[in-house]
């Protein structure tokens, strides 16, 4: 089955193709323009951002369609929230422009099931065919993006349970305001790990001060990050950043504070679920220090990680278009007892 998808959630436009069977897949393209724009604003502008996906989706269209050898399309699968609602718009006028046009179904599809399901995924290389990992029978899934941390019980394919949320900022967005405070560039999630990395191989670490783990201890499996953000905020303020090292120690302790409090909850929401694997997504899904830290717990308890090849750990069309052939309305063999059998 041959599947157009479409995201325009946030500041991403994306299209992409793929030739889709319920064991494998093969990428025809997958194109996505990254909006610059809100670099100077430190922070996606949603006006701006729809003003940018409307000038660039018929050129990310074009691109990804002939690249894909114009194919006959099968059906449209289209992001329709979470997300910037002026965004989403002009994917969805989009969507359904075409959608005439070539005379297809729209399959709508959740943004962070895209995130949750991408790491079936386990390798990213054009016009190949790729077989996908097996679903597991009980998973955690854990999202973290630039506008969701989430803590979600996979029980087969759209069977899903959240098990936390962010009470206030995401981590994603954690990152791109500590960065801004350490004058960094947006997006400031790679621009801290790297300073955190390089911190780390130095063995720089904060002698005299720890930022707190917001929390950690409190029982459930949501998150917030605002009060770290502001524990670092008022650090700086009493501490003025000096030299490069300073600024290597904070991203590294903002970081180390952030992913602890992040793979313990996951590591307990996946004891107390009985799951075998954890899947992760989603933009911070990029960070090597999270990845790191993952491993070594899976390793400790005996579970299983999936992580999304990193083409796709950002927003992306690819990632939407497998969501939508997974979570089609019509009879689909897969969804027989709701469960996702690989
Ligand atoms: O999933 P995504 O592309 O967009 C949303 O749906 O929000 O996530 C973007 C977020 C940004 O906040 C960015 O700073 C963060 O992902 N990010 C990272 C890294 N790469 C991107 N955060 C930490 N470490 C990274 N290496
Ligand atoms: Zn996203």
């Amino acid at each position: 089955m041959i599947i157009l998808g479409i995201e325009t959630s946030c500041d991403d436009t994306g299209i992409a193709v793929i030739d889709i069977n319920n064991t494998s897949i093969t990428i025809l393209s997958n194109i996505v323009h990254t909006q610059t724009i809100h670099n100077m604003y430190g922070g996606v502008f949603p006006a701006k951002a729809k003003e940018e996906h409307k000038k660039k989706i018929n050129a990310v269209y074009e691109e990804a369609y002939e690249q894909a050898g114009r194919p006959k399309i099968d059906a449209i699968a289209l992001t329709v929230g979470p997300g910037l609602e002026p965004s989403l718009w002009v994917g969805i006028t989009f969507a359904e422009e075409l959608s005439k046009k070539l005379g297809v179904k729209i399959i709508p599809v959740n943004h962070m099931e895209g995130h949750l399901l991408s790491s079936l995924l386990p390798e990213y290389e054009l016009n190949k065919k790729i077989n996908f990992r097996e679903m597991p029978e009980h998973a955690i899934s854990l999202l973290v993006s630039g506008g969701h941390t989430q803590l979600v019980f996979i029980d087969g394919i759209g069977k899903y349970k959240i098990f936390g949320n962010t009470l206030d900022d995401a981590i994603g967005e954690a990152f791109d305001k500590v960065a801004r405070m350490l004058d960094l560039p947006y997006p400031g999630g790679p621009a801290i790990s790297k300073l955190a990395e390089e911190a780390r191989s130095n063995n720089l670490r904060a002698k005299d001060f720890a930022f707190p783990r917001p929390m950690l201890h409190s029982g459930d499996y949501d998150f917030s990050f605002s009060g770290l953000k502001t524990s670092i905020l008022y650090h700086l303020r009493d501490n003025p950043i000096k030299n490069k090292e300073d600024k290597m120690i904070v991203a590294r302790e903002f970081e180390d504070a952030a992913i602890e409090v992040i793979i313990k909850k996951t590591v307990r929401a996946v004891l107390e679920t009985g799951s075998t694997h954890v899947m992760l997504g989603g933009g911070v899904a990029a960070n090597k220090h999270l990845q790191n830290e993952l491993d070594r717990v899976a390793k400790e308890n005996n579970f299983t990680v999936y992580h999304p090849v990193r083409q796709i750990t950002g927003d992306n069309a690819l990632m939407i278009a497998i969501a939508g052939y997974f979570h089609q309305d019509f009879e689909h063999p897969l969804k027989a007892n709701g469960k996702l059998k690989l």
